[in-house]
């Protein structure tokens, strides 16, 4: 903490130095080399009874060393000196005295992190000349702290003082075990020794307190640095302030150490509406109110030609002041006052806009709080940015201007600067006289420096793997005559959302019985593969009805088209680009789904046994060229009846592409990176019933055993994905899907083949998913294989049979085996792979793959889906 006005000079100058000199500096950089080595090796408690001793030392020194401080640069209030001392060792020690600086020093138990604490080395210290003692016994105490060795240079006008304080602290810290030379000190004033140690490999950190040029110099030397330079602190007085308290704490504040400290007020900006009272209350506390004409007298003499500070008025008394300058001043006169230039130009241009190290307090008359608060943030630029202001006001709103405008590091409320910033005393900042005045004042940060900015901290985290879930819908009814349950709904107004060929068949007619006093509204303009445009045509019926609840009866199509009805229904600013917004991880996504209770209840009724929709947090909708996921717990309906009667009039076709679809997504959300023994149990059970039951299905519709097993399969296998969700295949069969309109399931069988295998050899890239430490897709599958009963001696021979298995359905089923074979030119289908090819790499199922599909990857699968075999 220094200023402007008193700094080592020009810091930056090129220097060589001679080697005798050298030598002598080596020597100190060794010892210190040595004694840091030696700190290293001392443990939390060794480290505190060390500071202990040398806080003690301190505390009984502190009148001596002030009054040393006094004699050698011949300003200041020793009573102040004598405080600075105290806050330099009582404040930081009741401060320092419970933390941990050594090993881990902090625990966070819930994330998993240890903190560790190392010491930096070699510290090289700068002293200022403002407070040579305090910054001595402050610095010395936090590099005992934080196990540090530390070299000093005080300033030239304060070397002896500063000496003196350093050899007490490690004599006492020696005592109680602090090592040998881990204080020193080269008094030896000249730039050369400081720029030779600036650009020295022993010192690890330069701690810079000082003016301008100093830290722009430590700056330069290219090695990690803590660079605090100078203040020039505006006060700004609101018209709601209590004026005897801002008078009181400023002059305070202002005669502290005779304004020695760079924190102190130095320019007072007083609103309009209560200039007078508070020049008056001023005066009153022993103030003296200077004439423009004894301000430009006293401006003579406080800065030189160049408006440079004379050093011989920094710290004097008014007194003193008044003797320099002629003026009749009292010798009980606390501070005076210099009325400035309300006109911001003009008070730019005035000698003393800038920091004044002297009890001279700078006076503006301020029209507006506008005024006010921009003449303050003047004030901060002519050497004063990023360290300290206040403001006095019991107007939080003028708080909150002042704040948002003003840089500096440090914005008191009501409470004086100078004891203010250092901390402690009139708040609760941390103790400090390091105060980091940010990137505006050359500071890498704004803190008040202690102990924690001394250490290298090392996070020690542990691998953690967050959580899991397995959510389901409130309420499934299934098998055979589950459509009973439909009674139990109530509600006044019921929409029935399904499509032509539902209606075609009659069904809806065959439910209305079941719904009894309600009014039924049927909507059918839901075709497979739903587009955006349907689901809002559905919603402006659904604002029409008013329903209470709507029932989704159909396919996957229809129920994911009900899905994004309600979802739009009830939250009408959703946009699908928002919604269908990428991620990398479901729980960190961008796109926010609405969290409020639903107004409208969803019931799902599938007609196929396929997509799981009846239960899943997801719904497919089709978007121009693209089919878009939405997902969200949100989109799950309230209730899902399975009821395998519905599915009886089926075709073969349909009952076999609906059932590789619920195939898929039990065989991805097994392999997948968020599968889960509850999702597993799901899987497993669902792939059992559905390689049984879909040849059965398929060959006969009516066959009710098999229907049933298909329709709590297809339900089972979409619990599990609704959780662990699905992988490359559905966003292989996404991207194809759209493009050549291919129905979801029979787009999911021509992958189904190649993906299991793709999955089950060696990734070329991992997926990175702390739940999944070990690449066990393979295993998995040969698990399946030999928990349906499939056999095998090894897991090779398992997953081998479980392969044979799904290529021996898909064919039983007719599902085609290649896109060649669907009729896809060979021409138009090699145009489109670039595209197809992206869109499968931005698809979500990507993102719970067991391993990472590279674009490379999605092409040739692609291919080999045309292909076949
Ligand atoms: N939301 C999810 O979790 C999820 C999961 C997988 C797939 N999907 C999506 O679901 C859609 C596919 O659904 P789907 O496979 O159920 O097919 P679908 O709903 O498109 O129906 C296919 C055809 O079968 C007809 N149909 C339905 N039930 C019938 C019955 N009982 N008797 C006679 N005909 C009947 C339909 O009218 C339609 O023409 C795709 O858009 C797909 O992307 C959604
Ligand atoms: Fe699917």
């Amino acid at each position: 903490m220094t200023s402007t006005t008193v700094q080592e000079g020009d810091l930056q100058a090129e220097v060589t130095i001679e080697p005798e000199r050298a030598a002598r500096l080596e020597e100190f950089v060794e010892r210190a080399v040595r004694a840091a080595a030696e700190f290293r090796r001392l443990d939390q408690g060794a480290v505190d009874q060390i500071v202990w001793a040398m806080v003690v030392a301190g505390l009984e020194a502190a009148t001596d060393l002030a009054e040393l401080a006094m004699e050698e640069t011949g300003f200041g209030v020793l009573e102040d000196k004598v405080v600075k001392n105290y806050i330099a060792t009582e404040f930081l020690y009741d401060y320092l005295k419970d933390k941990r600086s050594v090993g881990v020093i902090e625990e966070d138990a819930e994330r998993n992190i240890q903190y560790v604490a190392e010491p930096v080395g070699v510290v090289l210290a700068l002293l200022p000349i403002t407070n040579p003692t305090s910054t001595a016994l402050f610095k010395s105490i936090v590099g005992a702290k934080t196990r540090n060795a530390m070299i000093f240079r005080p300033s030239a006008r304060a070397a002896r003082c500063a000496v003196r304080a350093v050899e007490i602290l490690q004599q006492a810290g020696e005592q109680a075990g602090l090592p040998a030379n881990a204080l020193q000190v080269i008094p030896d004033p000249t730039l050369d020794v400081s720029q030779y140690l600036f650009h020295h490999p022993g010192v690890d950190l330069i701690w810079t307190t000082g003016g301008p040029k100093a830290v722009a110099a430590a700056n330069a030397a290219g090695k990690p640095s803590i660079s605090v330079g100078a203040g020039n602190a505006p006060v700004y007085v609101h018209r709601s302030a209590d004026i005897r308290m801002a008078v009181m704490d400023i002059l305070i504040s202002k005669t502290f150490d005779a304004s020695v400290i760079c924190p102190a007020e130095q320019t007072c900006v007083a609103d309009e509406a209560i200039f007078k009272e508070l020049v008056a209350e001023f005066e009153r506390m022993g103030a003296r109110l200077l004439s423009p004409e004894e301000v430009e007298a006293l401006a003579r003499v406080a800065f030189d030609a160049e408006g440079q500070p004379e050093i011989r008025t920094v710290g004097q008394s008014c007194f003193n002041l008044g003797a320099m300058a002629g003026l009749e001043v009292g010798e009980d006169d606390k501070v005076l006052l210099a009325p400035l230039p309300s006109d911001l130009s003009a008070l730019a241009e005035h000698p003393f806009v800038q920091e004044k190290l002297m009890p001279v307090l700078g006076l503006v008359r301020s029209p507006s709080v506008e005024h006010g608060i921009d003449a303050c943030v003047l004030v901060t630029e002519h050497g004063g940015l990023g360290h300290t202001s206040a403001v006095y006001t019991r107007d939080d709103d003028v708080v909150e201007r002042f704040s948002a405008a003003v840089r500096t590091g440090r914005i008191l409320v009501n409470a004086p600067t100078a004891v203010g910033a250092l901390g402690g005393v009139y708040n609760s900042m941390t103790p400090t006289f390091s105060l980091g005045a940010g990137t505006w004042g050359g500071s890498n940060t704004t803190d008040n420096i202690n102990y924690r900015n001394l250490l290298n901290i090392k996070s020690v985290s542990h691998r953690q793997a967050p959580p899991q879930w397995f959510r389901v819908p409130s309420d499934t009814y299934f098998n055979a005559g589950a459509v009973e349950n439909l009674r139990q709904l109530g509600g006044h107004q019921i929409l029935l959302v399904t499509d032509a060929d539902s209606e075609a068949r009659g069904v809806p007619d065959d439910l209305r019985s079941h719904f009894g006093e309600a009014g039924v509204h049927v909507f059918t303009d839901i075709t497979p593969e739903p587009t955006e445009e349907q689901i809002r045509a559905g919603v402006a019926v659904v604002e029409q009805i008013d329903p209470d609840v709507i029932v989704a009866l159909g396919g996957g199509s229809v129920m994911d088209a009900a899905k994004a009805m309600r979802l739009f229904y009830e939250s009408p600013g959703l946009t699908m680009r928002e919604l269908s917004l990428p991620f990398l991880d479901a729980r960190k996504r961008v796109a926010q789904y609405p969290e409020k209770e639903h107004k409208v209840k969803l019931v799902a009724m599938p007609t196929t046994a396929g997509t799981g929709s009846e239960v899943s947090p997801a719904a497919v909708v089709t978007a121009g060229p693209r089919k878009l996921t939405l997902v969200d717990y949100s989109l799950v309906p309230d209730m899902a009846i399975v009821d395998p009667l519905l599915t009886l009039s089926l075709p073969p076709p349909v009952t076999a592409d609906t059932g590789i679809d619920a195939l898929t997504h039990a065989l991805e959300a097994h392999v997948s990176i968020f599968a889960s023994p509850y999702t597993d149990a799901f899987c497993l059970q669902a792939i059992h019933l559905i390689l049984g039951a879909l040849p059965r299905a398929y060959e006969d519709g009516s066959d009710l055993d098999a229907r049933t097993k298909m329709a709590n399969a297809a339900t089972i296998a979409g619990l599990a994905f609704s959780n662990a969700f699905v992988g490359v295949n559905h966003a292989l069969a996404h991207a194809v899907g759209a493009c050549f309109g291919i129905a979801h399931g029979r787009a999911n069988a021509i992958f189904l083949p190649h993906v299991l295998r793709y999955n089950a050899s060696l990734p070329s890239k991992f997926m990175p998913a702390p739940g999944y430490s070990a690449y066990v897709a393979p295993e998995k599958y040969a698990q399946i294989g030999w928990v349906i009963g499939l056999g095998g001696k090894t897991e090779e021979i398992a997953r081998e049979r479980l392969f044979e298995r799904v290529d021996e359905l898909l064919v039983k089923v007719g599902e085609p085996r290649s896109l060649a074979e669907l009729g896809i030119p060979r021409r138009e289908f090699e145009a489109a792979v670039p595209e197809l090819t992206r869109t499968a790499f931005e698809d979500a199922s990507l993102k719970t793959n067991p391993r990472i599909p590279m674009i490379r990857e999605l092409t040739e699968l692609l291919q080999v889906g045309y292909e076949g075999g």
